[in-house]
């Protein structure tokens, strides 16, 4: 896939980096995130919407979760692959392993940069899938996430909702991970659940965007939720 961890696309004419301002201490950036069931299109909307920002003069970082640095990178194959049973807890602990290097790595650097980061999931997606799916307690896993960030949450979260009947059947073989392949739709229907109750629960930092419809049309709806904040 097209997305690589911490792959900056810098443009000419960031605001945010070359103002001149006279405040010594570098705007901080936007941190974005793409949330949602799988088949939502995270991997080309995100991909479109960094393209489009930079166009408008943004410097962005686009990023994943599980990876986008070395070590999480080598955490998403033992977490995506096929095999043998991950228990839960152990699925949350790897999660955050990984979030808490991409954090330290990749995102606050870019946020004290002044850059916009623009992560395809964080830690929504724990809450979700360990959360509502897997049935974990919420309040244990947001006390990890807080551990693995350091208290970091996301400027807006985009969730790309969508029926997982539908995106299941999006996904190609090829792209199927463990969670395609481990896991029924009862499962993947609290994902779903959890996502959209997270979103109300928090209807400031969430856009809920339509992502059943054809790509050009969320995009359109991304791309203006987006440029609220960036
Ligand atoms: P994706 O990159 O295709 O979205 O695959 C990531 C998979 O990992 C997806 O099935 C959701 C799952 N996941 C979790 O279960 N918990 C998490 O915290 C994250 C970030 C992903």
């Amino acid at each position: 896939m097209g997305i690589t961890g911490g792959r900056a696309y810098q443009s000419r004419r960031n605001p945010a980096l070359h103002s001149g301002a006279v405040d010594a201490q570098p705007r901080r950036g936007r941190f974005l995130t793409l949330e949602g069931p799988e088949g939502a299109g995270k991997t080309v909307l995100g991909q479109r919407l960094a393209t489009a920002l930079v166009a408008a003069g943004q410097a962005v970082v686009l990023t994943r979760e599980p990876g986008g640095t070395r070590l999480g990178e080598r955490l998403r194959t033992i977490l995506l692959e096929g095999g043998g049973r991950i228990d839960p807890r152990a699925d949350a602990l790897l999660f955050n392993a990984a979030r808490a290097q991409l954090v330290g790595e990749i995102i606050r650097p870019a946020l004290a940069a002044g850059q916009v980061v623009l992560c395809a999931r964080f830690a929504d997606s724990t809450l979700a899938y360990q959360g509502y799916g897997e049935g974990l307690p919420l309040p244990e896993l947001r006390t990890l996430a807080e551990v693995a960030t350091g208290g970091l949450t996301p400027d807006r979260t985009f969730l790309l909702d969508l029926d997982p009947e539908i995106g299941l059947k999006r996904k190609g073989r090829a792209d199927q991970t463990r969670f395609e392949a481990n896991f029924d739709l009862d499962f993947h229907r609290r994902v779903r659940a959890g996502f959209l109750e997270l979103a109300a629960a928090e209807p400031e930092r969430f856009r809920v965007i339509d992502a059943s419809r054809d790509v050009l049309a969320v995009f359109a709806d991304l791309l203006l939720a987006a440029k609220e904040v960036a």
